[in-house]
């Protein structure tokens, strides 16, 4: 067989330099268009002439097959060397058939569900021609006045990592050349989600320590996956734009992790270093986002309009191009895009798979076990034989409960949650009243009264709409809209059996809700099966199981707020009540910790955990600790519990986290079952990021926790002699 590898080499050897800088510059659609005569709205914005234009390596965002074929028909045409192009997307929870939220699935903790969504996602779209998915998004979130926790998978580091790890998988699957895969783009590298004030796009201030501590992990467990691309992030950190950072995109990424994958920037994110007041101009900024490691260029044209110049006056060099080239070419020659550049494009297929059968059944198992419990005083799970129901609230019979990110989705294809009360209890009355917009204006309590006074169950649906999320969506108050707020004092004062379901896309500050409502049960924004996923559960043909993956907290002034906080050498007596005391870490006016929080969840049975035990107390560096529980299920119907393991470092060089997520497991249990729950624990499970930046373990005591959830206080000592 032909070796490609040398193919490649050969190409790069008889590219002109205008292809090579085309190459690391990535396009909208809109500027392949057949009929183009002269370019005319942002392509005249980025100055490019229809020549520069069919230089270009890649595209993002189109919306077909049909499309994607076109376009490559024409680029690969007027290409000298006829090099094809490379089409990318944000396929980031779904393409055709939506599932949750990536907030939602972190809440799943179930590895094996998360890589079969992205499967399906990948199968969808590159049925479409997606080549490249910009996902998994991998920042660490904290602070839920950032839009953009919802693309995340919440505020734990070690869940972080293996929810990016699943995702690759999910999407790359076993090989490029396998039908229905596509390349994962692990971003936005790094630390997007640390801006201060959770503001977007904004100055993120943490230290060396932390950011390899804490907020590195899920980039890296994308890459410890084989992500094949990686995209840098808008944000500054410590003053320096993450797209000219060398020290991130060269020290950090190729030499400490072996990264041989291609970086690409965010949306325009090169002429913005300029706007970060570290370039003079767009010049000087592509000079250091390719001397820092960047790769190619998205949706600006500063490589292709400066490239040789800053050659001439060797600011930068031949090998970084070459270098870069070659990347990108490589990619293209793993996509098998030289020998079949429509790879799996087809509107046959994509006609066959969209919305098929087995895809709504994985969105709609993947919403039942993202859906978090709240609370529940004993109303849910409601008997299916219920006469008449009242369907109450902005997102009952909503059908933008997709999530912000669902570029491709057709919300006519939702199953709102009428459709799915509908659909499950076909012996019921049910009387659907909105009661206010989601906004909380048009406030109608009258006929929600009426409504709920004349049923024997209420299910209200309020929250947080979609468009409330996502890029540039940073909000300074969680708490709901007043008008729904109303909406449930009134509909609850005159019936008890009401049920909340919250529908958003980060933790929100409910404490007025918690207060008033009987139960309440999150499903985020679940997807397309979103309705029918409400009906399984509040019906109790499934039992909850998720688990939060972010603190909800009792008001927005506590934000951020996260389980994995460092001791305080002055805490309250108690972090859950608000009780008078003299200079104390706290609040004065909410508890110090969440009210809901990581891990929390309830389920319609209950578990018990006993006799928590270690192999041997001591081990050396060589050893492993073999960590055990009994988990019993002590209620009336079969569950799935999530079992966590938690560490905490007792005396350390850096003052460790009080609880640290490093293990968990799913386990099934039926009615009165009992089952042993088994960790092995090594010295890189106790090991962190130490002063001179190294990672290993200190000798010392250690607390294990395990248990429900990060309030767990269920734990033995150990020591690492
Ligand atoms: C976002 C990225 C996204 C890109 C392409 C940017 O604005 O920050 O997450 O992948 O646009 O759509």
């Amino acid at each position: 067989m032909r070796s490609l590898y040398m193919d490649i080499r050969q190409l790069l050897r008889e590219m002109s330099l205008e292809e090579k800088l085309g190459q690391l510059t990535q396009l909208n659609s809109n500027f392949f268009k057949e009929n183009t005569a002269e370019i005319t709205g942002p392509a005249a914005d980025l100055g490019l002439t229809i020549d520069e234009c069919c230089l270009a390596g890649s595209v993002l965002n189109f919306d077909s097959a049909e499309t994607m074929i076109a376009i490559q028909k024409i680029a690969m045409e007027r290409q000298p060397h006829h090099i094809p192009l490379m089409f990318m997307m944000d396929v980031i929870h779904g393409h055709r058939t939506v599932y949750p939220i990536p907030l939602a699935l972190g809440c799943s903790f179930d590895m094996d569900l998360v890589s079969r969504c992205c499967s399906m996602a990948a199968r969808e779209s590159a049925a479409s021609g997606v080549m490249v998915t910009f996902s998994p998004m991998a920042d660490l979130s904290r602070d839920a006045r950032w839009g953009r926790v919802n693309e995340s998978t919440g505020e734990d580091p070690y869940l972080n990592y293996e929810m990016a790890k699943a995702q690759v998988k999910g999407y790359q699957g076993s090989s490029l050349m396998d039908q229905g895969t596509m390349v994962a783009c692990v971003k936005h590298f790094a630390a997007y989600g640390g801006g201060e004030a959770g503001l977007d796009y904004n100055n993120v201030e943490i230290s060396e320590h932390a950011l390899r501590e804490f907020y590195m992990d899920g980039y890296k467990g994308a890459i410890d996956a084989g992500a094949r691309m990686i995209m840098t992030s808008y944000n500054a950190i410590g003053g320096i734009p993450a797209t000219s950072q060398k020290h991130l995109l060269t020290d950090i990424l190729r030499n400490e992790w072996d990264f041989d994958g291609t970086v690409i920037s965010d949306y325009y994110a090169i002429p913005e270093i300029a706007s970060h007041g570290v370039a003079k101009d767009d010049k000087e900024a592509a000079m250091l986002a390719i001397n820092a490691g960047n790769e190619i260029e998205m949706m600006s044209s500063s490589f292709l309009k400066y490239g040789k110049e800053l050659l001439n006056e060797n600011k930068i060099t031949m090998d970084q191009i070459d270098k870069a080239t070659y990347h990108v070419l490589k990619l293209k020659e793993e996509l098998g895009l030289f020998e079949n550049p429509f790879r799996f494009a087809s509107t046959d297929s994509e006609k066959k798979i969209w919305l098929c059968d087995e895809h709504r059944a994985i969105a709609k198992e993947a919403a039942i076990k993202s859906s978090v419990l709240l609370k529940n005083d004993g109303v849910l799970p409601i008997s299916k034989n219920t006469n008449k129901i009242a369907l109450i609230g902005p997102f009952a019979n909503e059908k933008e409960i997709l999530g912000s990110w669902a570029i491709r989705a057709n919300t006519e294809d939702t199953i709102t949650i009428y459709d799915g009360i509908k659909k499950y209890c076909t012996n019921s009355q049910i009387d659907y009243v909105k009661g206010c917009d989601w906004d909380g204006s048009n406030l109608a309590c009258d006929s929600a009264i009426k409504a709920a006074k004349a049923s024997e169950v209420v299910i209200l649906c309020l929250g947080e709409h979609q468009s409330l999320n996502g890029e540039g969506a940073s909000r300074a108050k969680l708490e709901l809209p007043q008008g729904q707020i109303e909406l449930a004092r009134q509909v609850i004062s005159c019936n008890k059996n009401t049920v909340v379901v919250l529908i958003g896309g980060r933790p929100q500050a409910i404490s007025d809700l918690v207060d008033i409502a009987p139960a309440i049960l999150c499903m985020w924004q679940p997807g397309t099966e979103g309705g029918n996923a409400c009906a399984s559960l509040i019906f109790g043909e499934s039992n909850p199981s998720g688990r939060l993956a972010m603190s909800f907290p009792y008001s927005s002034g506590q934000e951020p707020i996260y389980y994995s906080h460092l001791p305080t050498a002055r805490p309250p007596k108690s972090r859950k009540t608000i009780d008078y005391e003299y200079n104390v870490s706290r609040y004065i006016d909410v508890p110090t910790d969440p009210q809901f929080v990581f891990g929390y969840g309830l389920s319609y049975t209950s578990y018990e955990y006993t006799n928590l035990r270690v192999d041997k107390r001591h081990f050396t560096e060589d050893e492993t600790i073999k960590v055990c529980v009994d988990v019993t299920n002590t209620g009336h119907m079969d569950g799935e519990e999530t079992v966590m393991l938690f560490i905490h470092d007792m005396v350390a060089e850096i003052s460790r986290p009080v609880k640290l997520l490093k293990d968990f497991c799913k386990v099934n249990l039926k009615q009165g079952e009992t089952k042993t729950v088994e960790f092995i624990l090594d010295k890189n499970k106790l090991s962190y990021v130490h002063k001179n930046l190294n990672r290993y373990a200190d000798k010392g005591e250690f607390e294990i926790f395990v248990g429900h959830d990060s309030d767990t206080n269920n734990k033995v000592l150990i020591e690492l002699v």
